[in-house]
């Protein structure tokens, strides 16, 4: 499974990247607004932090829009993914954006049906927001099995599911359990995942015998 960081801030990024855990990042214009720093510069710093694909969204709706800022995009970094809206305009720009030879993270998916769009449009990456789904009573993870129930039906089918608005580590591990391809996460979701009191604990504990011995190793 792949894991990309869900976030614009550089920092964070960059504190991740060094993990060696990070495989790309998600982008949408509410964060990098949450930046205050200007798009391309921010895009510019991400794609020179992590080699994997980044993911930078329109904000045309139009399909002419989206063509002509997604042309821009691209000439900021070979790793830039060129996210466009589950919507008819965004179908269009992606089929015409893939047959080019880019990457698309096709967003805001909510339904099977669109999932379904999303790879007949030749995206890299499909987007469903499992987190807005539970938000609203509705089960996000059983978008996701679905869709990859669906997709595992069409070999000709290459659009990997990258499970993104992830609120918490179960997200993770259920996108995991069904054989999801990619999760995208926030920063603190990331750093969550591999906290356990047991750990901790048996940690010291080991450490707590260790200097009775009086023994070093290095
Ligand atoms: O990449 C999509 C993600 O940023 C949306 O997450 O928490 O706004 O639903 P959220």
């Amino acid at each position: 499974m792949k894991f990309f960081v869900d976030s614009a801030d550089v920092h964070e990024i960059a504190d991740l990247a060094a993990t060696g855990l990070v495989d790309g990042v998600t982008t949408n214009p509410s964060l990098v607004a949450k930046t205050g720093r200007p798009f391309f510069e921010v895009l510019e710093e991400i794609c020179r932090l992590v080699s994997g694909p980044v993911s930078a969204e329109v904000t045309a709706t139009d399909v002419a829009g989206m063509l002509r800022e997604a042309s821009r995009l691209l000439e900021v970094a070979p790793n830039v993914c060129i996210k466009l809206p589950l919507t008819p305009a965004g179908l269009q720009a992606c089929r015409a954006l893939a047959d080019r030879g880019a990457k698309v993270n096709v967003t805001l998916c909510f339904s099977p049906a669109q999932a379904i769009l999303a790879a007949k449009a030749g995206a890299a990456f499909v987007s469903p927001f499992v987190g807005r789904l539970d938000d609203v009573g509705h089960d996000g993870m059983r978008l996701i099995s679905d869709i990859l129930q669906i997709y595992r039906n069409y070999p000709n089918f290459r659009t990997e599911v990258l499970v993104a608005s992830i609120r918490h580590p179960l997200h993770v591990v259920e996108a995991a359990r069904l054989g999801a391809h990619v999760a995208t996460m926030p920063p603190a979701v990331l750093r969550q995942l591999v906290r356990h009191p047991l750990t901790d604990k048996g940690l010291e504990a080991f450490l707590a015998d260790w200097a009775k011995t009086g023994q070093r190793i290095g």
